[in-house]
């Protein structure tokens, strides 16, 4: 699917709350931020995102276990992007969920048409190439607020099945 011509997922929304800033965000969805990470890098390089805006790449990086570094240039989007990477936790570990719940029906109907050989030994379920039998997708543990600018993210060490 990430490999197709055409990518669909649905708009986010673009109001702002905080009063100190623009009305419109220009946010875009998290998933293609999440997508093009994960096909573009490898785990722990660093991300940099010259445009944050309110740090939807910040989030992505984090659920994609990389580093990430960004700038704002509209000040009073600091609190919006502090406070959205601050209570990601919850939907990054849901979206982790959620993608191998999604490969477990993928693979529930693809094997019906085709075999598939290769197999990931964490999650234990078939997977269509090489590359994805050593993928894993930590959960995050915590998201530490070192100052209103850093993040300490720490990962679950051990792999809980999902
Ligand atoms: C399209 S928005 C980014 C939206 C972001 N991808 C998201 O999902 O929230 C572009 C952002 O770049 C910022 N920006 C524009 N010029 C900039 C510059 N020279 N340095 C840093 N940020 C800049 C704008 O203030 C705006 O918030």
């Amino acid at each position: 699917m990430w490999f197709s011509d055409i990518w669909k997922f649905k708009g986010v929304r673009q109001t702002l709350d905080c009063r100190n800033t623009r009305g419109r965000s220009a946010a875009f969805p998290f998933e293609l931020a999440y997508r093009l990470i994960n096909m573009y890098s490898i785990r722990e390089d660093t991300v940099l995102d010259p445009f944050a805006g309110t740090g939807t790449t910040t989030c992505a990086s984090i659920a994609s276990s990389r580093n990430s570094i960004a700038y704002e240039i509209d000040p009073g989007l600091v609190e919006t992007i502090t406070e959205t990477v601050a209570t990601s936790k919850a939907e990054i570990n849901g979206r982790l969920q959620e993608r191998i719940e999604t490969h477990r029906l993928f693979v529930e109907s693809y094997s019906k048409k085709k075999e598939i050989i290769h197999y990931n030994d964490y999650y234990r379920v078939p997977v269509v190439t090489s590359q994805e039998t050593e993928i894993i997708l930590p959960r995050i543990l915590d998201i530490d607020t070192t100052d209103d600018r850093t993040f300490v993210v720490s990962h679950e060490s051990t792999l809980q099945n999902m």
